[in-house]
């Protein structure tokens, strides 16, 4: 295994792309397979979980080729409807291969994704969805099962006990796009990620209206084409960059910055004195106020709320705010494993249910840290940057799941931070007990 070493104190300047959207491009993947012909996916971000979700095309029995860093073809002429549970297992996002499975064969058998660290991660929204399109669905060896040889149109409600569903609604399009007659989604979730979804199956002919509102409407169609489609930027990429210029005090420029796509975190980066600025293009610029990082409040919502998928990282950086910051889960209320590890380099930090309080303003210390899962990951890179000392992040295998060449582009705006063997270790940290 890897772990990423970073000496702290290095102020960041100078400027970074954003790549695609891992949030985008999954989705995207599993939609190629509601047409027979093939389709080119450009702006892909250079992820494990992309080559893992290419992988189970493939055992789906497309071809699937990379063209080059950031490009894939998708030839899904001839798939079945069963997915690998090896490889559906590890990842949950898989899960939104029912809704093509579904539109395009009328069957699909998936395991149920597993649980993970983040906190409970159902799916009886997704099943109601296509229970809704006159699919039978059996749960039967943790495997889910659904027959909808009667698929059609028919309006359902997405709204669940924490909002919306952002894959769960993904599903729901994939299946309703190829489902006779009219379906209406209701209380759907409107993450930018689903609007592009939905753009891509336009091009490939789908009928669908209400694009980036919680009410979509979509007219069922015989049959798609395949399409050559771009991924938008990685908004929550975008954010941590943000939050790595602020938290060094730093000064950087984000290129395919979409500010567009960040609406609650812009204004919660105001709150706390970070000024970030669009050139009107998709460039964004980022600096903290002469006044200094201030305390803030955030409570994570679905879209265009707080997103939950920011909220590890933005606890970092209230560390270094003056004053105490409050941060809610109304998302995932136990996605709080990043901070006993922001403890051990000298935060100060309580729980109170599903909200984390946080004593910012005082110095942290490099420490040997475990990430946990792909956003934690980044919070502790984020804390590393800002300790004084170096910081040993260890099982950085989570965070390349999400960010597409995190170290080379940290290195680029100057941090100090490399990519070694976990037995670069120093021995005396290896001892420290947890
Ligand atoms: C997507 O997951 C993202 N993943 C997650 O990003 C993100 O945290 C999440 O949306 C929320 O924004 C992808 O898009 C691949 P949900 P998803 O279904 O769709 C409850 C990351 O770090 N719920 O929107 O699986 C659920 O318990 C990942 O990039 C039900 O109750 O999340 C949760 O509280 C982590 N029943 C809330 O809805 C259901 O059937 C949101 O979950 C489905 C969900």
């Amino acid at each position: 295994m890897e772990v990423f070493k970073i000496r702290g104190g290095k102020t960041l300047s100078g400027s970074v792309k954003a790549s695609g959207s891992k949030n985008a491009a999954l989705p995207l993947f599993a939609a190629t397979l509601l047409s027979s012909e093939e389709s080119i996916l450009e702006n892909v971000p250079d992820l494990s979980d992309v080559r893992f979700m290419a992988e189970i095309l493939r055992e789906l029995g497309s071809e699937v080729e990379k063209l080059d860093r950031t490009t894939w073809k998708i030839n899904p002429t001839n798939i079945v409807h069963a997915a690998p549970y090896e490889l559906v297992r590890k990842m949950r996002a898989s899960v939104c291969l029912l809704g093509p499975l579904v539109g395009r064969l009328r069957r699909a058998e998936i395991p149920m994704p597993g649980g993970c660290v983040i906190g409970n991660r159902p799916i009886d929204l997704h099943i109601r969805a296509m229970e809704r399109l006159g699919a039978k669905v059996e749960l039967k060896g943790g495997v889910v099962h659904i027959d909808d040889k009667d698929l059609r149109g028919n309006s359902i409600f997405m709204g669940g006990r924490h909002g919306s569903t952002v894959t769960g609604t993904a599903n729901a399009i994939m299946a309703a796009v190829l489902a006779p007659g009219k379906t209406t989604i209701d209380s759907a979730a409107c993450e930018p990620e689903l609007s592009d979804l939905c753009a891509m199956l336009v091009s490939m002919g789908a009928d669908i209206s209400g694009i980036g509102s919680h009410m979509i409407e979509i007219e069922g169609v015989e049959s798609l084409q395949g399409c050559r489609h771009r991924v938008i930027p990685d908004r929550i990429e975008t954010a941590t960059y943000v939050l790595a210029a602020a938290i060094t005090k730093g000064k950087v420029t984000i290129r395919d910055g979409r500010t567009d796509h960040l609406g609650a975190f812009l204004n919660v980066m105001s709150e706390c004195g970070v000024m970030v600025e669009s050139d009107g293009s998709e460039n964004l610029s980022v600096e903290v106020s002469e006044f200094g990082l201030k305390s803030f409040e955030a409570i994570t919502l679905p879209y265009p709320g707080f997103p939950t998928d920011l909220q590890a990282q933005t606890c970092a950086l209230a560390c270094q705010a003056d004053g105490l910051s409050i941060l809610t889960e109304r998302v995932y209320p136990s996605r709080f494993m990043h901070v006993p590890e922001l403890l051990r380099m000298g935060a100060e930090i309580s729980l109170e249910g599903a909200s984390s309080i946080i004593r910012g303003g005082r110095p942290l210390t490099g420490a040997p840290v475990m990430a946990s899962d792909l956003r934690a990951s980044a919070a502790l890179i984020l804390a590393g940057l800002a300790a004084e000392g170096d910081t040993w992040v260890q099982r950085i295998y989570h965070l390349d799941r999400g960010y597409d060449a995190f170290e080379k582009k940290l290195q680029g705006l100057g941090a100090d931070v490399e990519r070694l063997p976990e037995s670069e270790i120093p021995k005396a940290f290896l001892s420290q007990p947890g």
